[in-house]
């Protein structure tokens, strides 16, 4: 059987790495498991021909670029979308503002564009401004989520009631088998991930971000002020675990993250694990399905 994912951006794992670094290694890791790895599309002309490049020593298959749109001047974005038309760079993953000005020029170049969202309005509206992939980012997540506190149980089932045959993926605190279960339990075809990728061996980032990670539990991150309002960790649990006031932005599935796994073992778990837990929460209903019948046949 097709998924909607993994078939329009041909690679084999419906699983998105979110815009977290600007450091290739950790991307060209996530393709290489299958995935479609991210890089940094905020970042000068010549380290995005650069990172583009060092991607593609390391890995020949496909990846995104990241551009926050609203929060990036529009001759910059220009400058940096005619570079992903000549790299040929597969896929735009665009956040934060409207996706309608780029996404014509992006298909006449052959870049396909996945969009994220924070609500059913703004999936409808890059639906019609012709996106690829609707990607919807919930209150939970570690990302952008703009002024609305949408939560995933809500917000992908009422993307996909809302347009049944997008292409969609849900993005926030997906960092384990159960995670990705129930996403697609709720109607999504793929997950974009960012927080349990920076607790892996192959992510460049500061010990402290990681250690924050790990010793996270429900209750260490909160929602940042501003119009992006991106998910922070808490001042006062920095404080006790670092020792000082350092802020990363990380989602709510944190609490869900207790060691440091390889990018493979991360894919491993999500859809090896993914598939176990599937089968097992299936039997279970079939098993309730069956003991009532047999309690009451008539019914
Ligand atoms: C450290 C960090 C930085 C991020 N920076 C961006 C960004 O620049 N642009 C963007 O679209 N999303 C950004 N995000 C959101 C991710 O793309 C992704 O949607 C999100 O992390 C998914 O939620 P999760 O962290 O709960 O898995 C960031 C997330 C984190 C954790």
């Amino acid at each position: 059987m097709g998924n909607r994912v993994s078939d329009i951006l041909s690679i084999r794992y419906p699983l998105l790495m979110g815009a977290i670094t600007d450091k290739v290694r950790l991307a060209a890791a996530v393709s290489e498991a299958g995935g479609l790895g991210c890089i940094d599309g905020n970042v000068t002309p010549e380290q995005l021909r650069r990172d583009i490049r060092e991607f593609r020593t390391i890995s020949s298959r496909p990846f995104s670029a990241n551009f926050p749109l609203k929060s990036t001047p529009a001759r910059t974005l220009q400058e940096r979308m005619e570079i992903i038309a000549e790299e040929h760079v597969p896929v735009v993953l665009s956040s934060a503002g409207s996706p309608a000005q780029w996404t014509n020029f992006l298909h006449d170049a052959g870049v396909l564009v996945a969009h994220v969202v924070p609500t059913v309005y703004h999936a409808r509206k890059a639906v019609e401004a012709g996106v690829d992939v609707v990607v919807g980012e919930a209150y939970e997540s570690g990302g952008f989520r703009g002024e609305t506190d949408v939560t995933t149980m809500v917000l992908i089932p009422a993307i996909r009631r809302a347009l049944p045959n997008v292409p969609l993926v849900a993005a926030g605190t997906i960092s384990d088998r159960y995670g990705y279960v129930a996403a697609r339990a709720l109607g999504a075809d793929g997950v974009q991930v960012g927080t349990r990728l920076i607790a892996t061996h192959e992510a460049e980032f500061p010990e402290h971000y990681k250690k924050l990670i790990l010793a996270a539990d429900d209750t260490s991150t909160m929602s940042a002020d501003g119009p992006l309002r991106p998910r922070i960790s808490k001042p006062e649990f920095a404080e006790r675990v670092l020792g000082e006031n350092k802020r990363i932005q990380m989602g709510q599935g944190a609490a869900l993250i207790d060691n440091i796994l390889t990018v493979e073992e991360v894919f491993q778990e999500i859809f090896r694990g993914g598939a176990e837990h599937a089968r097992r929460v299936a039997e279970e209903l079939d098993l309730l399905n069956t003991v009532a019948t047999t309690a009451n046949p008539a019914g």
